[in-house]
């Protein structure tokens, strides 16, 4: 018999790999991380060559990639050469200077480094304990931008006079930001009417335009209100597409009248389809005669109020309950950024709060910490306030505003061009830097023409992978959308784009 064998290997689980698996050692971080930074930097350089659209087909990645999953390890470049091969090909680049489709999502260097980072140290905040420095970081960047923004001192978390009743929190996206609001605002109602449970929940109704995003009337569902009771207010070209208050408060009085209780109403800033901006402060004053709560819906033109010459589009705001606005569409932040503000917190953590045992903590008994957790749908959470923080504490408020400024500038340029050429017309007056625009009927030409006209036009060219536009009905009509703000857009972009929809229209007229 041989004596016992003290070497650890002989007792490992790994074998004679002493070391184990050790996917998060600091030298494969370094090398793994070294590559992908390079990648994406030569990704930005090569960017404008590349289709802004894929000329792929649905399932083609099956066919590209093996269909079982890999038994043994393979070196990190193996990932990143089938990333170069096969899934750049099928991308659709939305950071590409020719985007023109949708929204923006713009990005910029210190947001990603902060979202690197944050996934390195890949934290779950729920409660104050559980990361103070991510916590409060979210309060301090929320807290800054709310000032960017001048919302009330009643939307922070930290005023001149100390701790406020408002604060925010930053969630993935504006979807959630509806539905937390909603669950608050139908909780209140309920408690306000006396209900037992949510025996009166049939006898909420909510409100909002019909240019507001269809998110809107699905949050609504989720929080249980009625169908039936989800009022959609026809909007017209009289009002440019916004909410007209008159026609609101007609409704909610109806609604009274037929014992139904006005819950919720949301106002959009800067539509979806058309960027209509809702009147914030007569909707305020309508609802405030119900006592119903108010979410302004900023997703995108949110970011340009942090311009004194765009604020007013928030007029009011200090009359509502909650708004939110996304950085990830237009302030430079990576996805997913959607700060929520409320007015007061309690309304949120009232229907939100959770408190198992293994959460306790003294900080969260002592009430003088904000756990996030109880402002949002789930328990977990990234750490997204570092991101937001990065950027406007490395660009700070006058490169951001310029940003801004430079994009409006340039779809003013656009608009320009549009309203030159008498084949064309902007459908909407302009409020940001979306230019809605089309084809306009001539030469016997009708209005299911223009519609054809219009569509082929988009179609032929987003084939071109030179642009990519989207489109949008407003009053009937097909219309396309170009909305500037690409992070790397600049005027010659822009100008470009302009040229080959002249020269793709012209070609149209000929067929
Ligand atoms: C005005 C507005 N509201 C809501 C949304 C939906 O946002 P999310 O995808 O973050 O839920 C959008 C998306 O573009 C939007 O433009």
């Amino acid at each position: 018999m041989g004596s016992l064998d003290t070497n650890p290997a002989a007792f490992s689980v790994f074998g004679d790999d002493a070391a184990g698996f050790q996917p998060l050692n600091a030298e494969d971080v370094r090398s793994y991380l070294h590559k992908a930074v390079d990648f994406i930097s030569d990704y930005y350089k090569s960017l404008e060559s590349l289709p802004v659209l894929p000329d792929v087909k649905p399932g083609y990645l099956q066919n590209e990639l093996q269909a079982a999953p890999p038994t043994s390890s393979a070196p990190f470049d193996v990932a990143m050469k089938e990333l170069r091969a096969s899934v750049v090909p099928g991308m659709t680049h939305w950071a590409s200077p020719n985007f023109f489709a949708f929204f923006p999502s713009t990005n910029s260097a210190a947001a990603i480094a902060g979202d690197l980072i944050a996934s390195a140290m890949n934290t779950v905040g729920f409660t104050w304990q559980a990361n103070p420095a991510a916590t409060e970081m979210e309060v301090l960047a929320l807290d800054w931008l709310a000032q960017l923004l001048r919302l009330p001192a009643s939307f922070m978390n930290r005023t001149a006079a100390g701790r406020g009743t408002g604060g925010g929190v930053i969630l993935g996206t504006t979807s959630e930001a509806m539905l937390v609001t909603l669950v608050a605002a139908r909780d209140a109602a309920l408690r306000r009417s006396g209900s037992e449970g949510v025996a009166g929940l049939p006898r909420l109704a909510v409100y909002a335009a019909d240019q507001t995003h269809s998110t809107f009337f699905k949050a609504c569902r989720l929080a249980g209100f009625d169908p039936a009771n989800i009022r959609s207010i026809p909007t017209g070209p009289e009002t440019d597409y916004a909410l007209d208050p008159a026609k609101l408060l007609e409704v909610m009085e109806a609604d009274v009248a037929a014992g139904l209780v006005p819950t919720y109403i949301c106002a959009t800033v800067g539509t979806t389809s058309s960027n209509a901006v809702d009147p914030v402060g007569a909707i305020a004053d309508a609802a405030a005669l119900f006592n119903a709560w108010v979410h302004v819906d900023a997703a995108y033109a949110g970011s340009a109020c942090i311009c004194p010459e765009f604020r007013h589009h928030l007029a009011g705001v200090e009359r509502v309950d909650s708004i939110s606005m996304s950085p990830h569409k237009w302030l430079l932040t990576c996805l997913d950024c959607t700060c929520l503000w409320v007015r007061d917190t309690h309304r949120l953590t009232d229907s939100l709060e959770t408190n198992p045992e293994y959460l306790k903590n003294d900080a969260s008994d002592s009430g003088a910490v904000t756990d996030l957790k109880d402002m949002q749908v789930g328990v977990g959470r990234r750490f997204r306030g570092l991101k937001l923080w990065m950027v406007m504490r490395t660009y700070g408020a006058a490169k951001l505003q310029e940003h801004i400024r430079s994009d409006v500038a340039m779809a003013k340029m656009f608009e320009e061009n549009v309203r030159s050429d008498d084949r064309f017309e902007v459908v909407v007056p302009r409020n940001f830097a979306l230019v809605c625009f089309r084809i306009k009927p001539h030469g016997g030409m009708t209005e299911e023409d223009a519609d054809e006209a219009n569509h082929e036009l988009m179609e032929r060219l987003n084939r071109t992978g030179k642009a990519y536009l989207a489109h949008t009905v407003v009053g009937g009509k097909f219309v396309l959308r170009f909305a500037v703000g690409s992070s790397l857009q600049e005027e010659r972009h822009v100008r470009s784009a302009w040229e080959l929809i002249k020269k793709t229209t012209a070609e149209i007229m000929q067929d």
